[in-house]
C-alpha cells in the first residue's frame, strides 16, 4: 500500500524525535534522520554499517532551507539549481556550523539536494528540518529501488512506500567550489550538465590522494553471487565466459540473442538504469 498523508505525518514525528525512517525519492530509497541532530544521524551509520568517514546527502524541501546549512551559494550552483532542482542532482557546498559533523564526516563541505518526489517533499516539510539520508541499503548492497528492497535490508524499519523509484540510479554529485566538477555520476548525465556548465568534467582522482568523493573508496552494489562487468568491446571474451556452468548474463535487450542464458536489463539507458539494482538483488539460484 502506498504511503498516506497520515503515515507521512507519523514518519515526520519519528524524524523529529530523533528516529530514522525509510522513504522514497525519484532516484533510490533513502534512510533518513534529522540532519541537525547528531545522535539521530549516528543511528543511520550504525544501522547501515556505514564507515563514519563517508558523508551523507542532506535533503531539503525548498531553497529557503539551504540558508540554514550552507555558508554560500556560488553562481555556478545557482544555474545548476535552476535547471535541475527539484531533481537528481546533489551539489556540494561550503557548510555552515548548524549541521552535525556526523553528516559531513568532518569535512567542511556539505552535499545537498531537493528530491523530485512528492512523498519525500511532504516528509521534509512535515518534519520541518533538513533530512540527512544515504541510500537505504546495508553498506555494500545494491541501492534499494522499492520499499521491498528496503525491508529486505531493514526488516524493522518504518518505511514509507512510494512504489518503484523512477530513475533507479542515485543522484549525480557535483562540486561547485573553484572548478565545477562531477564527483559521482548518477541519474543526470555529463552531457545534461554541460548544457548548463559547459566546461564541467569528471573530478580527477590522483594516486596517493583521497578520492574526490569519500564514498568512492568503498565496495558497492555487491550482489549475492559473483558478478563480472563487461563493456561491449569485450564481447568475445564475455561470450566465452558465459558458456561456463551457472553463469547468467544481464545485458541490453539487443544482446540477449547472443547468449544462451541472458536476461534483458531493458532497451534504453533509462530502462536499464531503472532495472539494474532490482536485478542485482534478485535471488538467481
Ligand atoms: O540519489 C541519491 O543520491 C540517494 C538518495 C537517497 O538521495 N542518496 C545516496 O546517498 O545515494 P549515498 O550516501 O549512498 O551516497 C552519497 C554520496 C557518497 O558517495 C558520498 O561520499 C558523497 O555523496 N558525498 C556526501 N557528502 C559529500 C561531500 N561533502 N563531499 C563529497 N562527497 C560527498
Ligand atoms: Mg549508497
Amino acid at each position: 500500500m502506498g504511503a498516506t498523508s497520515k503515515m507521512i505525518a507519523s514518519a515526520a514525528e519519528v524524524i523529529r524525535r530523533g528516529g530514522i525512517v525509510g522513504f522514497p525519492t525519484e532516484t533510490v530509497y533513502g534512510l533518513g534522520a534529522n540532519a541537525l541532530d547528531a545522535a539521530a544521524v549516528r543511528k543511520i551509520f550504525v544501522a547501515k554499517g556505514r564507515p563514519s568517514d563517508n558523508p551523507l546527502i542532506v535533503h531539503i524541501a525548498d531553497e529557503a532551507m539551504l540558508a540554514s546549512i550552507v555558508a554560500r551559494v556560488p553562481r555556478s550552483a545557482k544555474a545548476l539549481m535552476r535547471r535541475f532542482w527539484p531533481g537528481p542532482l546533489t551539489i556540494v557546498f561550503a557548510r555552515n556550523a548548524a549541521v552535525s559533523d556526523f553528516v559531513t564526516a568532518g569535512l567542511d563541505t556539505i552535499a545537498v539536494r531537493i528530491p523530485a518526489h512528492p512523498i519525500a517533499i511532504e516528509l521534509i516539510r512535515a518534519a520541518g528540518v533538513p533530512i540527512a539520508a544515504p541510500s537505504a541499503n546495508r553498506s555494500g548492497r545494491p541501492s534499494p529501488t522499492s520499499a521491498r528492497h528496503v525491508r529486505e535490508d531493514f526488516p524493522h524499519l518504518m518505511i514509507l512506500d512510494g512504489g518503484v523509484t523512477m530513475h533507479g540510479l542515485e543522484s549525480t554529485v557535483v562540486a561547485v567550489d573553484k572548478t565545477p566538477r562531477v564527483l559521482r555520476l548518477g541519474a543526470i548525465t555529463l552531457e545534461e550538465l554541460r548544457e548548463v556548465v559547459p566546461g564541467i568534467g569528471l573530478a580527477e582522482h590522483r594516486r596517493n590522494e583521497p578520492p574526490p568523493s569519500p564514498g568512492m573508496k568503498y565496495r558497492h552494489y555487491a550482489p549475492a553471487i559473483p558478478l563480472i562487468l563487461f563493456g561491449p568491446r569485450k564481447l568475445d571474451a564475455l561470450r566465452h565466459r558465459a558458456r561456463r556452468k551457472g553463469t547468467l548474463v544481464l545485458c541490453a535487450e539487443r544482446y540477449v540473442p547472443l547468449f544462451r542464458n541472458a536476461y534483458s536489463l531493458g532497451s534504453t539507458p533509462a530502462e536499464i538504469a531503472a532495472n539494474l539494482f532490482d536485478l542485482l538483488r534478485r535471488d538467481w539460484h
